[in-house]
């Protein structure tokens, strides 16, 4: 399976860090931000991988990071080109790359400690995201269960007031129809092509799977999250 990293958008929240540079190329304890969904990508058995950015710094990744040859994996680079069309429309650009197989999906700001080979492995079509128990839901896409508590019936982004305790992380595994899914979106009030709507699509169509994240995880999109995630990660290397 080929992996994508999503790495544009303009990281409004982490201003001013992210006036003179991309938010993934952020140091995150020691090293910069993109070199954890790189990781996680390759430890989860994928080496062809693309990454999606912005053309303002889309030459210091490709300075940083080159062939990817150094880390062992085959790198290809796409451009966003509306800075803020949102992480559906930055998964666009990819379509071409995908070569009409499943991808696997990382957001640039989210490090996670597991890998997701076993679920990487047997992958048989739909798709299927991963989530997290964590304490503020309202920042993130937050499933909505059945009276049973056994089915998710949609995923809410951002909820204002958040129906379970989940966080939707940002790894997810799709089909090839992913590509046709994102071309019938429309944006979101805040203007972006949200990658919630095409899982509440592959949702109704009955063909949404989801798995639990075991470990660290966590963005880091945020002042807070950024600092938040370098100290753990300081302290498991201690
Ligand atoms: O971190 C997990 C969360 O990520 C999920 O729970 C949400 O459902 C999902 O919408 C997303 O929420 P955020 O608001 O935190 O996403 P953010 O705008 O910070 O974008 C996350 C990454 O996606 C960012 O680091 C790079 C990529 N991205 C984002 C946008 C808006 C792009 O490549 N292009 C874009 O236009």
């Amino acid at each position: 399976m080929k992996g994508i990293i999503l790495a544009g958008g303009v990281g409004t929240r982490l201003r001013p860090l992210t006036r003179i540079t991309n938010k993934h190329l952020l140091p995150v304890y020691d090293r910069p931000m993109i070199m954890y969904p790189l990781d996680t990508l390759k430890r989860s058995g994928i080496t062809e991988i693309m990454i999606v950015t912005g053309r303002e710094y889309a030459g210091d990744f490709m300075n940083f990071l080159g062939s990817g040859r150094e880390y062992g994996v085959e790198l290809s680079y796409a451009i966003q080109d509306i800075d803020n069309g949102g992480i559906a429309d930055a998964l666009k650009t990819a379509e071409d790359f995908s070569a009409g197989q499943s991808v696997a999906v990382i957001l640039g700001d989210n490090i996670f400690t597991q890998d997701f080979t076993r679920d990487v492995k047997s992958f048989s079509g739909g798709a299927k995201v991963f989530f997290k128990k964590v304490e503020n839901p309202n920042r993130f896409g937050v499933p909505v269960f059945d009276a049973k508590n056994k089915h998710i019936v949609r995923i809410e982004e951002k909820p204002k007031k958040p129906k379970s305790s989940l966080a939707q992380t940002g790894f997810y595994l799709y089909d090839s129809e992913i590509f046709s899914i994102i071309q019938d979106l429309k944006p979101s009030a805040r203007g972006e092509l949200e990658i919630t709507d095409a899982n509440n699509i592959y949702l109704k169509k009955g063909k949404l799977s989801h798995g639990l994240v075991k470990g660290l995880w966590s963005d880091a999109g945020t002042i807070e999250s950024l600092h938040k995630v370098s100290v753990a990660l300081a302290k498991r290397a201690l």
